[in-house]
């Protein structure tokens, strides 16, 4: 059903439409404990939502609309194994992933899934330690040095970003990770390791995505052509995969495949034997830190009324500024160098979850769903897209992630790290009046009309929303909370605009055409194309021609 005809819905729109007016100074200055009433905390992570256009009664419009639109049902039936993945026939359990050992049974398809969830993390932690600790050796006896994963997509943008965010915690092994198909990215990372002292994890849950395959059958190519012989690829090669059957035909020793679960959407499978190049990086104790942040925040999920629900909150607020306010994409602006690739990270949660158009039952969207997802670490941004941020003709909401304390021995730079996120985010909110901005050129020898016209260009609208998240320092607890509290989110917007947020076939059609497109590169018969595509294929095909 679309939200779009529940009655919340449409007393939102009524609602922006009677407070559109106001701007967030003015509500500022009317609500002295607007940030007292307009935060939340868990653990350490706080969520300062109170620069946002909204009041009680938004807030309470979107709990009801929340409500409504039966997001609690849809939460209870993910938590509970039920399949809501409903175009693939899937459960949807990434949060089965972070559950302790003794919690309760989650059944699929009467199987209780708990202890195959142990036994496989389980598995992956003894490996990953006897990496670390040099009972797995090289095929000449030498400890393994360097772990290079080989994936894409969820298989690649989780890992990475957790390994880097994690990089402080890292201990006796070197983790890379290649993904993209231009041999420039493996190159890069071969031209830094030895064959006999370096581990490839070839991460896929299909194992059929050809960018992951080419570059594995790449790195065993290289790999043999060092004078490794075949029996030597059970020492260096391991696999993560939902078709093990398939990591096995690729030559992987069945000791070194680790099972992913269907039920585990790529892009929220960091959690799983995915996490494997994580585990190698950051040890066993550590990532099971990761996890119980991860469970936190799902418990948080669980059992938190709407209005103080941390994810909750970022996606009805989301929703107000998409849906009713009109924004139609979202930043995401880490203030911390160790998370500069989130941002990447949640387009693929986000944007892969929730770039649909039809919903859960086939009917179409009749509202806008899925927003453009982007950011860059701060202070970078500022020095980059902050100018359309603040003074563009677009509103764009900013979600800016601030650890309390930074990672490196600091000489007092983080503070001016912190001082500059507080202050991007108060200056949105209130902008600067022309005649603020005309008062700031009282001194100057311009005539008159020069510094009017100057400050209006000085001049800033203000009333451009922003979330502030704090955390005490960055740890694997916390970005266990951090990445958790994102995917609820993404669940929540998905429940509530009525699509499913855990398939992905949109990233099929452009797959298929290139297998049709490839052989014609290489000199086969083109077939009927549209004039540009056979054009380019034409170029390429010449200029190769042209090549000596
Ligand atoms: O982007 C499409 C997709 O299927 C993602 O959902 C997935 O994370 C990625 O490709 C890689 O898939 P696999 O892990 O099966 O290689």
């Amino acid at each position: 059903m679309s939200p779009t005809t529940l009655p919340a819905w449409q007393a939102l729109i009524e609602h922006h439409r009677a407070t559109q007016h106001l701007h967030l100074r003015e509500r500022f200055a009317a609500e002295p404990d607007r940030f007292q009433r307009m935060h939340e905390e868990l653990d350490g992570l706080l969520l300062d939502y109170s620069k946002n256009r909204i009041g009680e009664d938004t807030l309470n419009l979107l709990c009801r609309l929340a409500d409504e639109a039966g997001a609690a049902d849809l939460r209870r039936q993910m938590y509970a194994g039920g399949k809501i993945n409903l175009s693939e026939n899937r459960a949807v359990l990434h949060t089965a992933l972070r559950l302790p050992e003794s919690a309760p049974p989650v059944f699929v398809d009467d199987i209780n899934i708990v202890p195959q969830v142990h036994a496989e993390l389980n598995r992956a932690l003894n490996f990953a330690e006897r990496l670390q600790n040099g009972t797995h050796t090289g095929c000449t006896g030498a400890p393994i040095r360097d772990v290079v994963n080989i994936g894409i997509g969820g298989s690649d943008l989780g890992p990475r970003m957790v390994a880097q965010a994690l990089a402080p915690y890292r201990q006796n092994l070197n983790v890379h990770f290649a993904a993209n198909l231009d041999s420039a990215d493996l190159d890069a990372v071969l031209r830094r390791v030895q064959p006999e002292t370096t581990l490839f994890i070839i991460a896929s849950k299909s194992f059929r995505t050809p960018e992951t395959l080419l570059n594995a059958q790449a790195a065993r190519r290289w790999f043999l052509q060092s004078g490794r012989s075949q029996a030597d690829i059970a020492r260096h090669f391991a696999a993560v995969s939902a078709n093990t059957e398939a990591a096995a035909a690729f030559g992987i020793a069945p000791e070194n495949v680790f099972a992913m679960f269907d039920w585990v959407g790529g892009r929220y499978s960091v959690w799983s034997a995915i996490g494997l190049p994580v585990m190698c990086a950051i040890g066993s104790a550590n990532f099971r830190q990761f996890l119980r942040g991860g469970h936190a925040m799902d418990q948080h999920f669980l059992h938190t009324p709407w209005r103080r629900n941390i994810p909750a909150l970022l996606a009805l607020i989301g929703i107000w500024q998409q849906n009713f306010c009109g924004s139609t994409s979202h930043i995401v602006i880490p203030y911390s160098h160790g998370l500069r690739r989130l941002p990447a990270h949640l387009q693929q949660l986000d944007m892969e979850s929730n770039g649909k158009s039809h919903l859960r039952q086939g009917s179409p969207a009749d509202c806008a769903t899925g927003a453009a997802i982007w950011g860059e670490a701060g202070v970078n941004c500022q020095h980059a897209f902050f100018q359309l941020i603040h003074q563009g003709t677009q509103t764009i909401p900013v979600d800016f992630i601030v650890p309390l304390r930074g990672e490196a021995d600091d000489d007092g730079r983080h503070r001016h790290l912190v001082a500059n996120a507080f202050a991007q985010a108060e200056a949105l909110m209130r902008g600067k009046s022309e005649a603020e901005a005309l008062a700031e050129l009282a001194g100057s020898s311009l005539p008159q009309a020069q510094r009017a016209a100057l400050a209006r260009q000085r001049s800033f609208s203000g009333n451009r929303p922003s979330n502030t998240i704090l955390i005490e320092r960055l740890t694997p607890y916390t970005l266990g909370l951090l990445l958790a509290m994102y995917e609820h989110k993404v669940f929540m917007q998905g429940a509530i605009w009525g699509i499913n947020s855990f398939d992905q076939w949109g990233v099929e059609y452009g797959k298929v055409l290139a297998q049709t497109i490839l052989p014609e590169l290489n000199g086969a018969p083109v077939a009927e194309h549209d004039a540009s595509t056979a054009a380019l294929i034409e170029r390429y095909r010449q200029h190769t021609a042209s090549q000596p």
